[in-house]
């Protein structure tokens, strides 16, 4: 029979502790976060069939629904980098720079509403805004229409999305069509989520450390569940506001949507999922460095020091939500025809 050495009891009782400081984390944080689920969720007044999803696909690839034939959904929220563009603001027609950053569309369907303001409930009431937004696609409903009636591969793929509907062919069903598709570009079984789900080895040390002072700091008040975050608003400078650098006087976020003098310089706390993948940061773009971010964050909504090192833990935590990017194949796209309207300047 062996005997234990007292080293080697003493690696058993570590290992026990650190098992039960592995239960005890992830416990605390299943009461603040939840997995991404690996289907992709119900929609409330929507269906994601396949032919839905299909159609979405093509209408998120195809530039011809910017008036310019330049822009596609893809040209800001490429699905190879993490759904961004990675540009301070998102340029668009005419070479022209937007007034805000463009958030991922992975995952988006998590959020509460759509936009840095939220002031689109869903994902398909937001998609009929950039392609109308002059700094974006700068199209018309109207013109999209006629360009999508003009080409047969479109009219069969309206006719199969949405079948036994008399006209199809609606800005509404490009909308809802683009939704069912933004519905499937989740990021599920990140690490983080392993963790949730009991392999206590999927994080390490430094990354479970980076949990707890993201919980014990006070970050999950305000980035909490599926998305950790995308679930409500907040003044951003709740303690004290950041410089104009990063918070530009101009962009008064929700108070241009509910024009109340408290909702001055609030915003959607950001959804962190992948956040690794899309520098730069917040709605104005200006931070490319994560840690700058965290350190930000610290100040001006919790009025927290911290320290290098405990910095340095947090972004090792917030490296475990990069999930399993979605394959997407670049759809062929229905061949215009010489009723298609052309692009123009
Ligand atoms: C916001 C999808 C085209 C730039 C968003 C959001 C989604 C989305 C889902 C909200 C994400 C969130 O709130 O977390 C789409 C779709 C497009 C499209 C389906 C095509 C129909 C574009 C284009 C550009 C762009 C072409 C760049 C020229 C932006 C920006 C925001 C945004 C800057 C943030 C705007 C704000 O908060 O006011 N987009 N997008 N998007 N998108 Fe797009
Ligand atoms: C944005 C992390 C605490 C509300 C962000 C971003 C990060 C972050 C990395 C940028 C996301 C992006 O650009 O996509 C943290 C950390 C925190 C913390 C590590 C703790 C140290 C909080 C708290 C609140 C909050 C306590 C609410 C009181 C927000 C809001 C934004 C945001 C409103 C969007 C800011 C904008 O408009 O650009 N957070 N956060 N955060 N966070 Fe936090």
């Amino acid at each position: 029979r062996p005997i234990l050495t007292p080293a080697f009891a003493t690696t058993l009782i570590l290992a026990g502790g650190a098992q039960a400081d592995d239960a005890a984390l992830r416990s605390m944080a299943k009461e603040y976060f939840e997995p991404i689920p690996l289907q992709a969720p119900m929609l409330e007044n929507n269906v994601i069939s396949r032919d839905r999803v299909d159609l979405g696909a093509k209408l998120f690839f195809d530039p011809r629904m910017s008036r310019s034939g330049l822009f596609s959904c893809q040209s800001c929220h490429n699905v190879g980098i993490g759904g961004v563009d990675g540009l301070e603001t998102s340029v668009g027609h005419g070479w022209q720079a937007g007034p805000r950053n463009a958030p991922t569309m992975l995952n988006a369907v998590f959020n509460i509403a759509q936009f840095w303001d939220g002031r689109a409930p869903d994902l398909a009431a937001q998609a009929k805004g950039p392609v109308q937004a002059g700094v974006e696609m700068n199209n018309t409903p109207d013109n999209v229409v006629a360009t999508l009636k003009s080409m047969p591969g479109y009219v069969e793929g309206f006719d199969a999305a949405f079948p036994g509907e008399s006209d199809p062919i609606s800005f509404d069903n490009f909308a809802l069509a683009i939704e069912a598709f933004e519905a499937t570009l989740i990021t599920p079984n990140s690490r983080f989520d392993q963790f949730l789900m009991g392999q206590d080895g999927a994080i390490s040390d430094q990354e479970k450390n980076g949990l707890q002072l993201f919980v014990d700091t006070g970050c999950a008040a305000c980035h909490a569940g599926i998305n950790v975050g995308g679930q409500d608003y907040y003044p951003f400078g709740v303690v004290e506001k950041p410089g104009a650098a990063v918070l530009p006087e101009g962009d008064k976020g929700r108070f241009a949507v509910s024009e109340t003098a408290d909702d001055e310089y609030v915003f959607r706390a950001a959804p962190l999922r992948n956040i690794a993948l899309t520098a730069p940061y917040f709605h104005s773009g200006k931070v490319w460095d994560l840690k700058e971010a965290v350190a930000i964050m610290a100040n001006s909504q919790l009025g927290a020091e911290l320290e290098d090192a405990q910095i340095d833990d947090i972004v090792a935590f917030l490296g475990t939500l990069t999930g399993e990017q979605p394959e997407v194949v670049h759809p062929t796209l229905p061949a215009r025809t010489i009723n298609t309207p052309k692009p123009a300047p």
